[in-house]
């Protein structure tokens, strides 16, 4: 069975900051993007990483992953969505059973992680890692509370998440002919009904977006992993 990673840094990533897009923005050290690559790289269950990047990233893509044994970048699109189409498209020929879709912004997701979603795959079509909502979440209107929102059965969805290529492939191709749009890849799966498996994710597996998410990825960085 071969099992893909594709990664989707194609994104502006602008808002944590800084001049340099966080994608390759250092992170203890090394490159955002690298931290990524090398969760799945290092993993023995992952036969191959494919990234995603914007045309005008290239030299910050090569330099972020000097020296690691990757294939060409795919070019993504303007939308999440289409950066990650390209990439599935980019796979076209080469078929492989699973591929894993993970955001370059969530460096230092642990093995584990990845593990889960994989062993989910075996019994469902696609695995989503998600984790509990600590918050109270309100309804407002007009700046007042407008009700209480029960958080039973609510997740936060995180990445990699998980899918048979052949079925999210299609799923992706049906979306665009369709002009759907969604905020992820297992919302798209649902869309076009397949079951979407829930694992558990990890706060490790954070998304960086703001200068304070990466001071909170350091101090996350300086503590152990899962
Ligand atoms: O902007 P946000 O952090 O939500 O993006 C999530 C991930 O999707 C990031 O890793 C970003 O680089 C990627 N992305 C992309 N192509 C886009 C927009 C975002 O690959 N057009």
């Amino acid at each position: 069975m071969t099992t893909i990673a594709l990664i989707v840094a194609a994104g502006k990533g602008e808002r944590a900051g800084g001049g340099v897009p966080k994608q390759y923005r250092p992170l203890g050290g090394l490159p955002v993007l690298r931290r990524a690559v090398l969760a799945f790289s290092r993993h023995p269950r992952i036969d191959a990483v494919r990234v995603m990047i914007a045309e005008e990233h290239r030299a910050l893509y090569d330099a972020a992953v000097a020296g690691l044994d990757l294939g060409a970048p795919v070019i993504g699109g303007a939308e999440r969505q289409a950066s990650v189409l390209n990439g599935l498209e980019s796979l076209a020929d080469a078929a492989p059973e699973i591929v894993l879709i993970h955001d370059a912004a969530r460096p230092l997701v642990p093995a584990g992680v990845i593990d889960r979603v994989l062993d989910a795959l075996d019994a469902a079509p696609a695995a989503l890692p998600v984790l509990a909502v600590a918050d109270t979440l309100k309804r407002g209107e007009g700046g007042l509370a407008a009700g209480t929102v029960s958080r039973d059965g609510l997740w936060r969805a995180q990445t990699p998440q998980g899918m048979r290529f052949d079925a999210v492939l299609d799923a992706h191709r049906r979306a665009a002919a369709e002009g759907v749009t969604m905020t992820d890849d297992a919302a798209l799966m649902e869309w076009a009904g397949h079951a979407v498996a829930l694992v558990a994710g990890s706060e490790d597996a954070m998304k960086i977006t703001t200068a304070q998410d990466f001071a909170l990825a350091d101090r996350l960085l300086a503590g152990a992993l899962e």
